[in-house]
């Protein structure tokens, strides 16, 4: 008989973080803990190779307790098994805040701000956004999908397995749908779970240029409805920026979205601090991004009951913004996530090592808690923590192998490097270092 290609068994796991089991404090690894794989999810977690027994008989239904030596009826029968020889294992990385689907590139405006340029100017003089906007308008959706499926398979590779992808490059109802289509198509062409986020209040196109109300009034009233309809939008989001939308204008979307029953985010304090947060927490977000600009007033508004802060670091790292203060807005009781904010302007990176990194040396979480904001955290910031995000049961089973020994805060000495020696990706290797 042929090994059962649907099973798995990874055993000898020398630390196994982001477990979640309740009986162990989560800043304890699991030693000696093994995995069952099976069907792309998870299927069992466990300490002590003779405890799994009792798991194995219960998942696979093709084992059968009357067996003796069950071990050994797994070897010849069953289930694959994959020794670690003492390596660690953690969950893959999941990011709740991408402008992935873009076309074109921006680097000049990297070297322009090295010169003294601020975001703003450079927008301004032609760049920034729009500059995007009218590259994405002319691209065929095949070659947007191309480019854009191009970065989703190096954030794979550097071990993302689960992802928010938003619109906002298109700004007229065909090219937002085009966007959306295509995460939608790099969803399924790579089975990788995306939370599509319409964000036609990104910018202001300029068929609308002195035509704000109005645009606000067709992008909530008119283009949402119709997207949601092509079951296209999972979520919305809205710029919430001096020069671009308001809190007025992100209160009218959440009612819109809350018709539709739609999660809302926004893009609050990245350069300003305008009321986003108190509007974000009066109207019970998914979840507040940025928060690079914390004003004394915004404070008051942080807690447990407050929508899931998302700080970008990346983007302060490029833009030479402040970080997010996330070690402080936890210390208050504040849920904390990161996303890496994957944009052609200002993020162009992407890479999930990095941005754990800097949650570390520049928001003030410990390596612990980054690892938390970047897995689990993000993915309740997503609507996704029943997928994935942790290593349970139940869950998908994507996860990275690192080496013996590993634990979160060589994160930080890495700077960016992968850690990972492998990335397994629903239940099978997906790719190896
Ligand atoms: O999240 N702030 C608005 N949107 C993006 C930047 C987009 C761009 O520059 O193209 C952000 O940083
Ligand atoms: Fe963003």
């Amino acid at each position: 008989m042929q090994p059962n290609q649907s099973w798995h068994w990874i055993t000898s796991i020398g630390s196994l973080w982001g477990h979640g089991l309740p009986e162990h404090p989560l800043d304890q690894p699991l030693s000696d803990a093994w995995l069952l794989v099976g069907e792309g999810q998870i299927k069992g977690v466990g300490t002590g190779v003779e405890g799994a027994q009792p798991v194995l008989l219960s998942a696979v239904p093709e084992l059968d307790a009357r067996w003796a030596d069950w071990r050994q009826a797994m070897v010849d029968h069953q289930v694959q098994q994959t020794d670690l020889n003492g390596r660690s294992v953690m969950p893959s990385f999941c990011d709740p805040h991408t402008h992935l689907v873009w076309a074109g590139d921006r680097s000049s405006e990297l070297v322009a701000r090295l010169g003294g340029s601020t975001y703003a100017q450079i927008a301004e003089a032609g760049g920034g956004i729009l500059s995007t906007v009218s590259k994405v308008r002319s691209l065929p959706e095949e070659a947007l999908l191309e480019q854009s499926e191009g970065r989703l398979l190096r954030l794979m590779k550097q071990g993302v397995a689960c992802l928010e992808i938003k619109s906002g490059y298109g700004l007229s109802l065909e090219a937002e749908a085009k966007c959306l289509r295509v995460a939608r198509q790099l969803s399924q062409r790579n089975g990788v779970r995306v939370v599509t986020t319409f964000l036609g209040l990104h910018a202001l196109p300029p068929e609308y240029r002195h035509q704000k109300n109005e645009y606000v009034h067709t992008v909530v009233q008119d283009w949402l409805p119709r997207l949601y309809d092509q079951g296209l939008v999972d979520a919305v989001d809205i710029f919430c920026e001096q020069g671009y939308f308001g809190v007025d204008d992100l209160e009218a979307l959440a009612l819109a979205a809350d018709r539709l029953g739609l999660p809302v985010k926004a893009h609050v304090n990245q350069f300003h601090s305008i009321g986003g947060v108190e509007m974000a927490c009066r109207l019970g977000l998914a979840s507040m991004d940025h928060l690079e600009t914390m004003g004394d007033q915004d404070w008051a508004f942080l807690g447990p009951r407050a929508p899931v802060a998302v700080g970008l670091p990346l983007c302060s790292l490029y833009l030479d913004l402040p970080y997010a203060p996330l070690g402080a807005m936890l210390a208050r009781g504040q849920r904390v996530a990161l996303g890496s904010d994957l944009n052609p302007g200002s993020a162009p990176s992407g890479n999930p090592w990095l941005n754990w990194c800097l949650g570390v040396l520049r928001c003030g979480l410990s390596p612990l808690q980054g690892l938390e904001a970047m897995t689990s955290q993000a993915a309740y910031a997503m609507g996704l923590e029943a997928h994935c995000g942790r290593l349970q049961a139940g869950l998908d089973a994507h996860f990275l192998v690192l080496p013996p020994s590993w634990n979160p805060a060589m994160v930080v000495g890495g700077m960016g490097s992968v850690a990972a020696e492998e990335i397994w990706f629903a239940g099978h290797r997906f790719f190896a270092y």
